[in-house]
C-alpha cells in the first residue's frame, strides 16, 4: 500500500496526529488516535468484503486514516472538524498519488461521516454515485462499530445519546 505509506509519512499527517494526541492526552472519552483510525480501517475493510462493496483496500485505509484529522483544527481554532477534515484529506490524498475520483469519494465521506444513518445499506455498488454513497455509509458504520460503548468507563457522562452508541460486538 504505497500510497497509504506515503500519506502516513507526510509532514501534515504527522503534524495533525501529534496535535490531536497532545490535545487528547487527558481525555476520558473516545480518543481519535492512530489506533482508532486503524480500527475503523479494518472494520470498514471487513464490511466491504462481506458486502461485496468492491472498494479498493488502499482507498478504505486512506479514508479511515484521514477521517478524524480535522479534529486538529477543531482543537486549535474551533473549526468544524468535518469540514476541516475534508480540506486536510484533500491535501494529503493529492500529495500521496490518489486520483481525483478517489479524492472526491474520500472527502465526501469524511465531510459526512457523522450524519449518515445505518438504514438502507447499499449491498451492491454499480454507479459512481452509489460508490460515493457506499463510502459515506461505510465510514460512518465502521467509525461507530470501532467504539466499545458497552464497556466504557466514561459512558455516564458521554455526550453520545443511547441511539448513537455501539452496544454490540459485530466484528
Ligand atoms: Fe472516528
Amino acid at each position: 500500500m504505497e500510497r497509504v505509506d506515503t500519506l502516513m509519512k507526510h509532514p501534515l499527517f504527522r503534524e495533525c496526529r501529534e496535535l490531536i494526541d497532545r490535545a487528547e492526552v487527558n481525555r476520558i472519552y473516545c480518543k481519535h488516535n492512530l489506533e482508532h483510525s486503524l480500527d475503523v480501517a479494518r472494520i470498514a475493510y471487513i464490511l466491504n468484503l462481506e458486502e461485496q462493496g468492491a472498494l479498493d483496500k488502499e482507498l478504505i485505509y486512506a479514508m479511515a486514516l484521514v477521517h478524524d484529522l480535522g479534529r486538529s483544527e477543531e482543537y486549535q481554532n474551533g473549526k468544524n472538524h468535518h469540514i476541516a477534515g475534508a480540506e486536510i484529506a484533500k491535501q494529503l490524498l493529492e500529495a500521496s498519488g490518489f486520483s481525483a475520483e478517489e479524492v472526491h469519494m474520500i472527502c465526501q465521506a469524511v465531510a459526512a461521516h457523522k450524519s449518515w444513518s445505518d438504514e438502507g445499506l447499499v449491498k451492491k455498488v454499480e454507479e459512481q454515485e452509489k460508490v460515493v454513497d457506499y463510502c459515506k455509509k461505510l465510514l460512518y458504520r465502521a467509525d461507530k462499530l470501532s467504539r466499545n460503548c458497552y464497556d466504557c468507563s466514561a459512558s455516564k457522562t458521554c455526550y453520545w445519546d443511547e441511539k448513537a452508541r455501539n452496544h454490540q460486538v459485530l466484528i
